[in-house]
């Protein structure tokens, strides 16, 4: 049996498993499975020694070690190189490289709503690897302006020397608040939302969202965050995080296997897994 292996701590109720377990199977790969295998940050070492074991076949990175992993891993892809976060490992002859199909899976979903980002003033909250993968393909599609909003201002501050690096003509601003009920994009970026905090907001408090503004939220997990939901009652057209999680999943699943990736199947899978945990979660009150 080979394994890929999802590496992130804590993983609580992921749904790549059953998402990318059920493309293989679409796909009559029998002998791989998608397992989790939570790993907190102080064991980075158990980490690398489990993706060079000869079962493990790549993996999925998450919070919070997308970016850390970079220097632990033989090689990098350009992509992930200038993003500077892996959310994808795959092994080959042996050496570990690192990938980041984040970018795609978030511009992938902006296509499939016929939304196009050139152009439109973007906000961005929150500067991690997600963060980092959203403002990259934002820039790669020619965004007017990009704002990085940030609780800690050294990350905004790293993450816009890099976007400048590449894209030395791109509008950028970093903690400009005031600019959020400009923008025409707006983008959750952050782990704020996500289950079980489900009554948090990154937003300021009493924040107006503009009426039409989009506004995404990378968290899926629950489909409708404090976020989205207080955009949506303002009149504000709102995206959850599940197609991007999909198509940054199918995107992987082509790097590891080298076949399409069953889009259809995966969506399915994924859809019924968070309606399963949604379901748990409300019957516990
Ligand atoms: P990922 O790689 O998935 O983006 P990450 O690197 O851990 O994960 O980044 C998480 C993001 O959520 C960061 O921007 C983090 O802000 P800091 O850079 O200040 O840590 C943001 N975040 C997490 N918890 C937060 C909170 N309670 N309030 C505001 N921002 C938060």
């Amino acid at each position: 049996m080979k394994y890929l292996y999802l590496l992130g701590y804590p993983l609580g109720h992921s749904i790549s498993p059953a998402m990318q377990n059920a493309a293989l199977r679409a796909c009559d790969i029998r002998a791989t499975r998608y397992v989790k295998n939570p790993m907190p940050p102080e064991k980075m070492r158990e980490m690398i020694l489990a993706l060079r074991a000869p079962h493990c076949i790549g993996a999925n990175v998450t919070v919070p070690h997308k970016q850390t992993i970079l220097s632990h891993l033989d090689e990098l892809s350009e992509l992930a190189r200038e993003i500077g976060a892996v959310n994808t490992i795959i092994k080959r002859d042996g050496k570990l490289v690192g990938d980041n199909t984040d970018a795609y899976g978030f511009l992938q979903a902006l296509r499939v709503r016929r939304i196009n980002p050139a152009g439109a003033r973007v906000s961005i909250l929150g500067a991690g690897g997600a963060a980092a993968a959203a403002a990259y393909a934002l820039a790669q599609a020619d965004a007017g302006e990009i704002i990085l909003l940030n609780r800690t201002l050294a990350r905004s501050v790293e993450l816009a020397d890099r976007l400048n690096k590449k894209f030395p003509y791109l509008g950028l601003a970093i903690n400009d608040w005031d600019a959020l009920a400009q923008s025409q994009l707006i983008i959750n970026a952050t782990s704020v939302g996500m289950s079980p905090r489900v009554d948090e907001s990154p937003a300021p408090k009493h924040f107006v969202f503009p009426k039409h503004a989009i506004v995404f939220d990378l968290v899926y997990n629950p489909p409708a965050t404090k976020f989205l939901r207080d955009a949506k009652q303002n009149g504000a057209r709102v995206i959850g995080g599940l197609e991007m999680l999909i198509y940054q999943g199918a995107r992987s699943f082509e790097l590891w296997t080298g076949q399409r990736a069953p889009i259809r199947v995966m969506r399915t899978a994924a859809t019924a897994a968070l309606n399963e945990i949604m379901q748990t979660s409300s019957h516990k009150g």
